[in-house]
């Protein structure tokens, strides 16, 4: 039932012995002779299927193993033996290994190099939305928000697509749907794959089969036009106002208000000057500025000019703005009237055409969860991190890298997150950001208490520096974040928050910044 060409079979496995020659372990040696010939006790050779350096078949719906990692591949083989993932053909193959093969097969196969897979389809008429923006009306994420830029995978956990083919996409996808597929963390996929018809498993299959494997990518996440066409959700339906669901048209307003979605969506890239860390507008206002439920731009527009008490005075949006930059981005405020801040106003102008002028709009801000039972509590939080967060954001909170390089999980604390001044910084903002959106794909999951927990111990951790910072952490806490929702100035493991932060603003290793003024004013 599978292919096996035995042509040039001899040529290759002496060019594979040859490649992994150098590696030391018997365990390599084995896995090889399993991999290019199978065993005694009837396991055939995996190259018979995936391809003799595991490049995957395409028409038999054997997938790529090469350049896989290892953690996920011994997960996989596992899951296959137990029963956990149920295949036919694999689950036999799987079972006939020992659990010390199936370690050193993984390890095997994730060092081949990865496929340079050419793009297998026409790019013509790939319908990309689903993969490149999700359905948040849904909460469906992309899928690259997961798998990273193109598809080309996050970290060990997290594995690439590209050089998959579209009947392998497919068929994991149908095989979580019915329930033979399962043992992913924290049911990420179960939870996207039960919500995509038909229709969808051949969208997302097709566009991630065109994708070349490893080589630059044709498509960027930022430069598509089209948007998704957002459905009622739960939380849209209660609304009255849905902001606009075609592209942005292409006039002489429209070119600034897409500009302005672009910055919103990849500001490094498009603001850089301004900007001192990797995060993302949308990062934190999800669906480039339209999900309720993180604060969606549409609402913000409509609710300016506004009296804050952060600076005492009457903010016109395109002050509101400036402190995004100042804080949350840790870099500087573009100057009123920069064309960065002009696009962002116009995008925000063009999703809120048609809403009611009025600060009570609803779905504006961030819902804040009932408050807690029990006063949060970091250990408690450090619990719930470990086990619904570090998964993407990592066990030190410093966010994830895609394998391409591009950014994938933003960091929550550190000296690459935002900083003592951001609104995220205060735990009632964090705990109803939290609640509502995380974990990706799973907003709404999480207890109210594990939210706040989870709250205070993320925003327990040192980041950079406010900076409003006078010189000294008590009277700046005493100016800027005297009350119960600030960490900053307490003391938690005996040390006083604050008191370690780096200077706020870009650091030197980044590209984009150019040469700044002094971040304290
Ligand atoms: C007879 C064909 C066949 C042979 C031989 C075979 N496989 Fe597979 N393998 C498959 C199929 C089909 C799948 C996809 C199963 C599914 O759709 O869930 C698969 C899936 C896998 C996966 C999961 C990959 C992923 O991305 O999740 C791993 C790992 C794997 N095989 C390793 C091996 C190893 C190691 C061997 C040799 C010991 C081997 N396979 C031999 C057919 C085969
Ligand atoms: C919220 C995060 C998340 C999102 C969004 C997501 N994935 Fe995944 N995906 C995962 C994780 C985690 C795994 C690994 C599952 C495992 O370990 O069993 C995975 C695995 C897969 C696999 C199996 C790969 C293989 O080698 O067997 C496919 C196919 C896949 N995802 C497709 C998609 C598609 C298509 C989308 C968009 C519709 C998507 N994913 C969106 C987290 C996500
Ligand atoms: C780290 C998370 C984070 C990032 C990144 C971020 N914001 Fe925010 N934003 C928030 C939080 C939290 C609030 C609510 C703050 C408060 O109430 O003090 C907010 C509030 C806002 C508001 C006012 C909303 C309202 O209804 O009054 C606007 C407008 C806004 N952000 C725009 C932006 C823009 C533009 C960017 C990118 C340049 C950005 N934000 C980056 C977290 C973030
Ligand atoms: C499946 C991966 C995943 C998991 C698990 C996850 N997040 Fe996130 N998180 C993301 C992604 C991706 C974003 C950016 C969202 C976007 O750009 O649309 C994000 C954004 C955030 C942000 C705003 C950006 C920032 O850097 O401050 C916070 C805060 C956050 N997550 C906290 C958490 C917490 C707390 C948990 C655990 C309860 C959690 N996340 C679990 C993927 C994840």
């Amino acid at each position: 039932m599978c292919p096996n060409d035995l042509t040039g079979f001899l040529a290759v496995t002496v060019a594979l012995v040859v490649s992994v020659a150098s590696a030391d372990a018997a365990g390599d040696s084995r896995a090889v002779a399993i991999a290019q010939h199978g065993d005694a006790h009837g396991t055939p050779s995996c190259a018979s299927c995936h391809g003799q350096v595991g490049e995957g078949n395409a028409a038999g719906g054997f997938p790529r193993l090469a350049g896989l990692p290892a953690t996920y591949l011994d997960a996989q083989l596992n899951a296959l033996a137990d029963g956990a993932r149920q295949n036919p053909v694999m689950g036999p193959v799987a079972r006939g290994l020992s659990a010390p093969e199936r370690l050193q097969l993984a390890d095997y196969y994730a060092a081949l190099h990865a496929p340079t897979s050419t793009p297998t389809a026409a790019p013509v008429q790939l319908d990309d939305r689903l993969a490149l923006h999700g359905r948040w009306g849904e909460e469906i994420p992309a899928c690259v928000q997961c798998h990273g830029e193109n598809g080309s995978g996050v970290g060990s956990r997290f594995p690439p697509l590209t050089g998959q083919s579209s009947l392998y996409i497919a068929n994991q996808l149908h095989a979580w749907k019915q329930g033979t597929r399962r043992g992913d963390p924290l049911g990420l996929m179960q939870t996207v794959a039960g919500k995509l018809s038909d229709a969808d498993i051949r969208a997302v299959s097709d566009y991630f089969a065109a994708q070349a494997g490893g080589s630059p990518s044709t498509v960027s996440r930022h430069e598509v036009e089209s948007r998704p066409a957002p459905t009622a959700s739960g939380m849209t339906q209660r609304l009255t106002f849905i902001p606009p669901e075609g592209p942005i048209p292409d006039s002489d307003f429209g070119k600034v208000a897409e500009l302005g979605r672009r910055i919103f969506e990849d500001p490094a890239k498009y603001a850089g000057q301004y900007v001192g860390n990797d995060l993302t507008c949308s990062n934190c206002h999800l669906d480039a500025g339209r999900r309720v439920g993180s604060a969606p731009l549409w609402a913000a527009y409509v609710s300016y000019p506004a009296y804050r008490a952060k600076n005492h005075h009457v903010n016109t949006f395109e002050e509101r703005l400036q402190g995004c930059f100042r804080y949350s981005m840790n870099g500087r405020s573009p100057p009123l009237g920069d064309p960065v801040l002009v696009a962002l106003e116009s995008y925000a102008y063009w999703m809120a055409q048609g809403a009611p002028l009025t600060p009570n709009i609803a779905g504006r801000g961030y819902p804040k969860p009932a408050a807690p039972a029990l006063p949060p509590d970091y250990q408690r939080g450090a619990r719930v991190y470990a086990k619904s967060c570090a998964l993407c954001h990592g066990d030190n909170g410093e966010g994830q890298r895609a394998n391409n390089g591009s950014a994938a999980f933003p960091a929550l604390w550190g000296p690459d997150s935002f900083n003592w001044g951001a609104g995220m910084g205060s735990v009632a903002n964090a705990a109803a950001f939290v609640k509502a959106n995380m974990p990706l794909g799973l907003g709404g999951t999480l207890s109210d208490q594990d939210a706040w927990d989870v709250a205070l111990y993320m925003d327990s951790h040192e980041r950079p520096q406010d900076p409003r910072y006078t010189g000294s952490v008590a009277e700046t806490r005493a100016k800027f974040h005297d009350d119960s929702d600030w960490m900053y100035g307490m003391t938690v493991n005996g040390h006083v928050l604050g008191s370690d932060s780096v200077p706020p603003g870009p650091r030197p290793r980044r590209k984009t910044s150019t040469s700044h003024e002094a971040m304290y004013p």
